[in-house]
């Protein structure tokens, strides 16, 4: 059995449907009901649906074999697993965004609201900016509207909630997408059946269009 811990949500869907396709059904996952575990055994799995954010607490501490995980929460939270794949779904970009009129200026220190408060350090002490992290766990664009900020450092995907709020990007930090982890020791004593699954995984991302030339390895 390989145990898999799926972000829930829609990309938890989306990366189902993809583990689905490349071998891994698990029809009763499709039923409507609140259950966490779902397990199949003739596809030899057994899927938990976790919050996106803790797929990474899940893997590292072999609560779960492998997962697929945002680059965001790997990049913030750093678990100790080994990256395998890039799904090539889930893509958004980590962006500064701030008012229209906002310009920065070098003289003070630049108050930053953000959810991802270790990526957006890194990424302004790469810059040696001086910044004031204002932690929030949600609705960050409203930060900037209230004056509680001067920019924001948050996912943008379609950039519509930005644009609906009169806020634009003015830097990309990092692009981001869905990748799949695997716990270490794991990795080791299930290396056949999880390398397995990351080929067949790979192999449907590539076939079904998810990944550009620059992301096949
Ligand atoms: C995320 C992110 C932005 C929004 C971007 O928020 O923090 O607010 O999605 O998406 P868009 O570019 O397609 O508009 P989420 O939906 O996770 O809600 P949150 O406010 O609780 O963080």
């Amino acid at each position: 059995m390989i145990d898999i811990a799926l972000p829930k949500g829609r990309l938890g869907e989306k990366v189902y449907q993809i583990l689905e396709e490349a071998g891994y059904p698990c029809p009763a996952i499709r039923e409507e009901n609140r259950k966490l575990v779902f397990e199949d055994v003739r596809s030899g799995v057994r899927y938990f649906w976790v919050k996106p954010s803790d797929v990474g607490i899940y893997v590292e501490r072999a609560a779960a074999d492998v997962g697929i995980a945002g680059k965001d929460i790997l990049l913030e939270h750093q678990p100790q697993v080994y990256e395998l794949a890039d799904l090539g779904v889930g893509r958004c970009r980590m962006c500064v965004a701030g008012k229209k009129d906002f310009r920065d200026s070098r003289g003070r220190t630049l108050r930053v609201a953000t959810k991802f408060p270790k990526i957006a350090k890194s990424y302004y002490s790469a810059c040696s900016r001086d910044i004031d992290i204002i932690e929030l766990h949600g609705s960050i664009e409203l930060a900037p509207l209230l004056g509680l900020s001067d920019v924001i450092v948050d996912i943008v995907e379609t950039g519509k909630t930005l644009l609906e709020n009169g806020l634009e990007v003015k830097e990309t930090v990092v692009p981001i997408s869905a990748r799949l982890i695997a716990n270490r020791a794991s990795y080791k004593f299930k290396y056949e059946e999880i390398v397995r699954l990351c080929r067949r995984v790979e192999e449907h991302c590539r076939r079904a269009g998810y990944l550009g030339e620059e992301e096949i390895r």
